[in-house]
C-alpha cells in the first residue's frame, strides 16, 4: 500500500525524470531548485557520465552542491552567453501558467536564471495545479535591514504573513536575505500586487513567476502530461 507522501514522491521522480529527455547535447541548462528537480539532476548525472556533454547553471547552492555530487558540470551566470533550458520546480502553478515559486527559499536565483531562458519547463506533482493561486503563502525575499517594517507594512494591508524560520533561527537565503510568507488569498490582480510588493525599498524579489514558464510536465494516471504555454 502506498501513502500520500510514497505517491507524491513517484509523481515527483516521473516528471522529474521525463524533464531529462528535453536536455540534449551541447545545452547549457539551468538547473532549479528543490525535492522534484532534484529526480531530472540524478538522471542527468546518469546521461553525464554516459557521455552527455552540457554544463549547467545552478540556482541555489544546494543544487551546486548536489550537482557536483552527481558529477554535472557548472557554470555561473556570468560565464554563459545564454541558456538553453531550465527545469525547476514550483509550489502552485494555475491554468495561466502562472506561477508561485520560492518554497525552499530559492526564488531570486530561479527568477534570474528564468529570465535568460530560452525555455522553462516546470516539474510539478498534481497536487500543485490549482485552480487559483493562494492557499501557498507568497514566499518575498526582503534584505534583513528593517524587515519587521515590511511586516507591519502587510499587516496593516491586512495581508497575514510570517517571517520564515528553520529549526533553530530566522531563514536565511543564499543571498543572505529573509523570507516573509504572505497569505495572498484575497489578491486577484497578481501583475498589479507583485508591481505594489516590488516597489516597496527592500523587497529583493517575490515568488509570483506570472510570465515565465513555457511547458508544465504533470502526472497523468501513471504517465506525464506536458501542457504548453500558447506564444
Ligand atoms: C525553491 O525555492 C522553490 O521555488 C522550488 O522550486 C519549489 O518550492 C518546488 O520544490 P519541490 O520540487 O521540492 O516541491
Amino acid at each position: 500500500m502506498f501513502n500520500d507522501t510514497d505517491i507524491v514522491l513517484a509523481e515527483k521522480r516521473l516528471v522529474g525524470e521525463k524533464a531529462a529527455d528535453f536536455i540534449k547535447e551541447g545545452m547549457i541548462v539551468g538547473l532549479g531548485t528543490g525535492s522534484t528537480v532534484y529526480y531530472t539532476m540524478q538522471k542527468l548525472g546518469r546521461m553525464v557520465k554516459e557521455g552527455l556533454n552540457i554544463s549547467a547553471v545552478s540556482t541555489s547552492l544546494s543544487t551546486s552542491t548536489l550537482a557536483k555530487e552527481l558529477g554535472i558540470p557548472l557554470k555561473s551566470l556570468n560565464e554563459v552567453s545564454r541558456i538553453d533550458i531550465t527545469i525547476d520546480g514550483a509550489d502552485e502553478v494555475d491554468y495561466m501558467f502562472r506561477g508561485i515559486k520560492g518554497g525552499g527559499g530559492a526564488l531570486l536565483f530561479e527568477k534570474i536564471v528564468a529570465y535568460y531562458s530560452d525555455q522553462n519547463i516546470w516539474v510539478i506533482d498534481s497536487g500543485k495545479y490549482v485552480s487559483k493561486l493562494g492557499k501557498f503563502p507568497l514566499p518575498v525575499e526582503v534584505i534583513p535591514m528593517g524587515y519587521i517594517q515590511f511586516l507591519k507594512k502587510m499587516q496593516e494591508n491586512n495581508y497575514k504573513c510570517v517571517l520564515r524560520k528553520n529549526e533553530k533561527d530566522i531563514f536565511k537565503t543564499d543571498s543572505g536575505n529573509v523570507i516573509i510568507d504572505v497569505n495572498i488569498e484575497k489578491v486577484t490582480d497578481y501583475q498589479e500586487f507583485n508591481h505594489w510588493l516590488l516597489n516597496i525599498p527592500g523587497v529583493v524579489e517575490t515568488g509570483l513567476f506570472l510570465d515565465v514558464v513555457d511547458k508544465i510536465i504533470m502526472p497523468d494516471k501513471n504517465d506525464v502530461k506536458i501542457l504548453i504555454k500558447d506564444k
